[in-house]
């Protein structure tokens, strides 16, 4: 048996870092934990962060790339009962994805959906348990609330309008051009506001009846925190997971007393994998039945070969992108 596989490494982290294909240790799975003989990785945005060296590994995760995966059990530690080698599954991981073989934790886990080939379910995972958390458990999201939703035509922001939509939620989204915004009211968003072009407060406002979005799930931050304040409804839930736009910003805080809002932030990769478990969980009973059926789907860009990764990470930070980027192995 070979004790190597292929993984991407970040040779030179930092601006100018160069993704490179070498031979690394294959990885054993520990207790609780299975090896996935990997059939497609998901990048997210995050690793560009990573790259940059600015974003480490959570402690005891892997150093190399990839934080989900699509593939096949090839191998189950033990005190795992649950999954078996044959398992085509898709995970959520600490690190270790852009590689022949990545370890996962047991609480990760999902199934591929029906209908979903196991190449795109490596579009799942992130999104998923991403949006979940933050919209439901962090924004407590509830039937007939009306949702903004920044960058729909994310990874993140693909998944969020379909699921909000699926459930019966008006969703307001920004995106930067004309056929972003196509995509996104494809998705299920009943408006979609080009950012380069309007202001996302207004369409809001026009489109919820002048009362505001209930819930908003920021990845902007920067100006975009007060206008958020202007753009939600009395008793509004704002969230956000990112802050592209800037970590500070001069704020005015009264629309938020005078509106009665909440605005929290919360980040996934360090939660432990028990936390990670509830929320795929709750996947499982509520959105995994919503994909098998065919009301959620993986929105896939573009898919490049392992060796590719640098020009995948190209096509990500310049934003070409709809949905996710994935790698093949
Ligand atoms: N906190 C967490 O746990 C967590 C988990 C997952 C992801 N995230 C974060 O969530 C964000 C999305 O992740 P991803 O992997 O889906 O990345 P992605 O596909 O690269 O998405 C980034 C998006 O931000 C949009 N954007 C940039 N400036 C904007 C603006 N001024 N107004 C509206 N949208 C704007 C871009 O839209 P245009 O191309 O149209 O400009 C793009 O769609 C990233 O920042 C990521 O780090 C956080």
């Amino acid at each position: 048996m070979t004790t190597t596989m292929k993984a991407i490494k970040v040779a030179n982290p930092g601006p100018t870092y160069v993704l490179e294909l070498t031979e690394i240790s294959k990885p054993a799975p520990g207790a609780g934990e299975v090896l996935i003989k990997v059939a497609a990785a998901g990048l997210n945005r995050a690793d560009i962060a990573q790259s940059m060296g600015m974003y480490p590994p959570p402690p005891g995760a892997p150093d190399t790339l990839g934080m989900e995966a699509s593939g096949e059990i090839v191998a189950v530690g033990s005190d795992v009962s649950k999954w078996n080698a044959g398992d085509k599954v898709c995970t959520l991981l600490g690190g270790g994805g852009y590689a022949q073989y990545c370890v996962a934790s047991e609480h990760c886990l999902l199934p591929i959906p029906k209908g979903v080939d196991v190449v795109s379910a490596a579009a799942l995972p992130e999104v998923h348990f991403t949006v979940w958390t933050n919209l439901i458990d962090s924004a407590r999201l509830k039937p007939g609330d009306s949702v903004l939703i920044h960058g729909g035509s994310s990874g993140i922001g693909t998944a969020a309008i379909q699921l909000c939509a699926a459930r019966g939620h008006l969703v307001v989204t920004t995106a930067g051009s004309a056929e972003k915004c196509a995509a996104c009211e494809k998705l299920g968003a009943k408006r979609a506001v080009n950012y380069r072009e309007q202001d996302f407060v207004d369409a809001v406002k026009e489109a919820t009846g002048g009362k505001g979005a209930d819930v908003i799930l920021d990845m902007v931050g920067g100006d975009y925190i007060e206008k958020n304040f202007r753009a939600a409804a009395i008793w509004g839930r704002i969230v956000n997971i990112a802050f592209q736009k800037g970590m500070t910003a001069n704020v005015n805080f009264a629309p938020m007393l005078m509106k009665r809002l909440s605005l929290m932030a919360t980040t996934l990769r360090a939660r432990s994998n028990a936390e990670k478990g509830v929320i795929r969980n709750a996947l499982l009973k509520e959105v995994w039945p919503l994909i098998d059926a065919g009301k959620i789907k993986p929105v896939v860009d573009r898919i490049f070969p392992l060796a590719e990764a640098q020009a995948a990470h190209a096509r990500m930070a310049q934003s070409e992108h709809t949905g996710k980027i994935l790698l093949r192995l």
